[in-house]
Formats: C-alpha cells, sequence, structure tokens
C-alpha cells in the first residue's frame, strides 16, 4: 500500500505538478508551467544567427524569452559571445541545453558529465552564471541523467507543447499549436521551439507575440512561469582567451572519449560577492 502511494506520488512528481510537496530550489524534472496566464516561450539549439532578432522581438513586445543553448552544435558558442551576452543582459533566460546535443541516454556517466561540465563552463565564462536548467537533447533522459544533472544542481526542462518548427511541421502547423494552447483555453503553456529555424524568427515568433497578448497570456521565462531561481548563482564574466574554443571538443552529436578526455568537474565560476585577499587553499592530503 506505501509502495503504491510512494510510486503514484513520484510518477505524478515527475509527470505532472512537480513543486508538490518540493521546495522550489530541488532539482527535478518540469515539463509544464506551475503559475496561471503564464506562457513561458522556449528556444533550443543555438547560439546561432536569429538569437538576436529572436531577443530583439521579445524585448519590443515587453516580452521574455528562453533560450537553450548548446556549445557546438550550429557552430561554436564562443564564435557568437557577444549574442549571448545581448540576450542575457535583456532579461531573457539563458539554460543549459548541453555541449553537443548528443543524445545523453545509455552513455557512460563520464560523457554526461563531460556534456554538462563544457556548457556550464562556457555560461560561466561567458555570463557568470551556473544555469539552474538543462534541456535534455531529444527531451531524452533517464535515471542516470536525471541524478547526474541533479549532483550539478540543475532540473531538467521538459515542455508540455511542441510546435514541431523543426520537425518537419510547416509554419501553419506550428501557429496551430498555439492556436491550440488558446483554443483549449489552457491554464499556462511551457511551448518548445528552436532557434535556428529562419521562419521561427521571421513567422512564428511575432505571431505568437500577438496571439498570446491578444488573448491577455503574460510571456515569461520558465523559471518564472514556474516561479524559481533561473540560476543557481550570478556572478561575473570572465576575460577571453585562446582557452575559448570548441578545437578538440566533442563535435556536433558527438561526446567525449578517445582523443578527447572527458571533464567531469566544477568549472571555474567568478563569484561578485568575493572581497579582499584570497582564502589560503587547503592543502591535498
Ligand atoms: C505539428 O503540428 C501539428 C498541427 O498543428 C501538431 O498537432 C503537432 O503536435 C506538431 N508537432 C509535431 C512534432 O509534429
Ligand atoms: C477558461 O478557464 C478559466 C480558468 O482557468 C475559467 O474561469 C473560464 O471560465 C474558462 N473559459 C472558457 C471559455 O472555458
Ligand atoms: C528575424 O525576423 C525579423 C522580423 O521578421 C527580421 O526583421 C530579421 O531580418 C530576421 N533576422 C534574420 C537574421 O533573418
Ligand atoms: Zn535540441
Amino acid at each position: 500500500m506505501l509502495l503504491v502511494i510512494w510510486v503514484l506520488f513520484t510518477a505524478s512528481a515527475v509527470r505532472g505538478h512537480p513543486y508538490l510537496g518540493q521546495s522550489a530550489t530541488t532539482p527535478q524534472v518540469y515539463d509544464a508551467c506551475v503559475n496561471p496566464n503564464d506562457i513561458a516561450l522556449t528556444f533550443d539549439d543555438g547560439p546561432y544567427i536569429y538569437l538576436r532578432d529572436i531577443s530583439a522581438q521579445f524585448t519590443a513586445a515587453g516580452a521574455k524569452a528562453t533560450f537553450f543553448m548548446n556549445g557546438n552544435n550550429w557552430g561554436c558558442i564562443y564564435d557568437r559571445v557577444a549574442d549571448v551576452q545581448y540576450a542575457y543582459a535583456a532579461g531573457h533566460m539563458i539554460g543549459s541545453h548541453t555541449w553537443s546535443h548528443a543524445d545523453l541516454s545509455n552513455r557512460t556517466p563520464e560523457q554526461i558529465q563531460d556534456a554538462m561540465f563544457r556548457m556550464e563552463e562556457a555560461l560561466s565564462r561567458i555570463l557568470g552564471i551556473k544555469p539552474a536548467f538543462m534541456r535534455p537533447p531529444y527531451g531524452s533522459y533517464d535515471n542516470n541523467i536525471q541524478s547526474i544533472a541533479a549532483g550539478r544542481g540543475q532540473s531538467l526542462a521538459l515542455w508540455d507543447w511542441d510546435t514541431g518548427d523543426a520537425d518537419g511541421n510547416t509554419t501553419t502547423q506550428s501557429e496551430g499549436v498555439y492556436s491550440s494552447v488558446v483554443n483549449s483555453n489552457a491554464s499556462n503553456a511551457l511551448i518548445l521551439e528552436h532557434e535556428t529555424k529562419d521562419t521561427t524568427n521571421s513567422t512564428l515568433v511575432p505571431f505568437a507575440l500577438k496571439l498570446f497578448q491578444d488573448n491577455g497570456y503574460k510571456l515569461v521565462t520558465m523559471a518564472e512561469c514556474l516561479g524559481v531561481n533561473p540560476y543557481q548563482a550570478v556572478g561575473v564574466n570572465q576575460t577571453p582567451s585562446t582557452a575559448w574554443t570548441c578545437d578538440g571538443t566533442p563535435g556536433p552529436g558527438k561526446v567525449c572519449g578517445g582523443s578527447i578526455a572527458c571533464e567531469t568537474g566544477t568549472p571555474v565560476f567568478s563569484s561578485t560577492t568575493s572581497s579582499g585577499p584570497t582564502a589560503a587553499p587547503t592543502p591535498s592530503p
């Protein structure tokens, strides 16, 4: 009996409203917004050539977007530092979509750690943030990925509506997904789209901004629609160096191993709060 209750609770915690009975800061799996009237539009797979324009369209509408970024997918994130800083400075949320967009299910713990580490390192360097959310590529995750993400302080970010914009849907079909949200009188929505599609920038974003605002919804970041913090910590960005490169890292869809050593640690993070002399390092045992 107790086991049944536990299983039901655990299942609902993952599928439905995961905040029930849990602290907002405990890493978990989110696949829906919590706050009524909020719509969170989330853009995956960048940074790419549309990041600046999508960001600017949201800003002009008084709205906020969420970007789940890769390090080495549609180009190298270190070639788009200014665009990433532009979107972040405008108050849009930046989350991790892992380094190279490899499907992480059935990978070794070291490969999962590496895919998370390299993206955290890039966000620490470029923005001075520690992300609180990781969207697993393809929405694909298992217990291993979930517990490694939790160990790194990150919740998994899924969605409850998919525009299919990068999955073969026409723009009309994707617009139909937005219309379904409104027509179903949804209380809120956490919607997947892709920063890498020309028509997402040129057509879907203007359509969605107008549709949702005309219907009285508030367009917010994913963290805001959940009422939680988007970042584990906010510090300061670092000074670019030759180490800021995608050379020698896993390419798109690839993972570490072989000639590429797996990175399993925690990236250097520059806090704003440190002041005065640095404490002496703890000697190794
Ligand atoms: C594509 O669009 C249709 C119709 O608007 C929608 O039902 C479907 O969920 C969308 N997504 C995918 C991946 O096909
Ligand atoms: C839409 O949902 C709200 C509560 O979420 C309810 O008050 C309202 O009556 C609904 N409207 C329609 C047309 O179903
Ligand atoms: C993005 O869309 C906007 C609005 O339609 C357009 O002005 C802009 O040129 C587009 N950006 C790119 C890079 O195509
Ligand atoms: Zn993706």
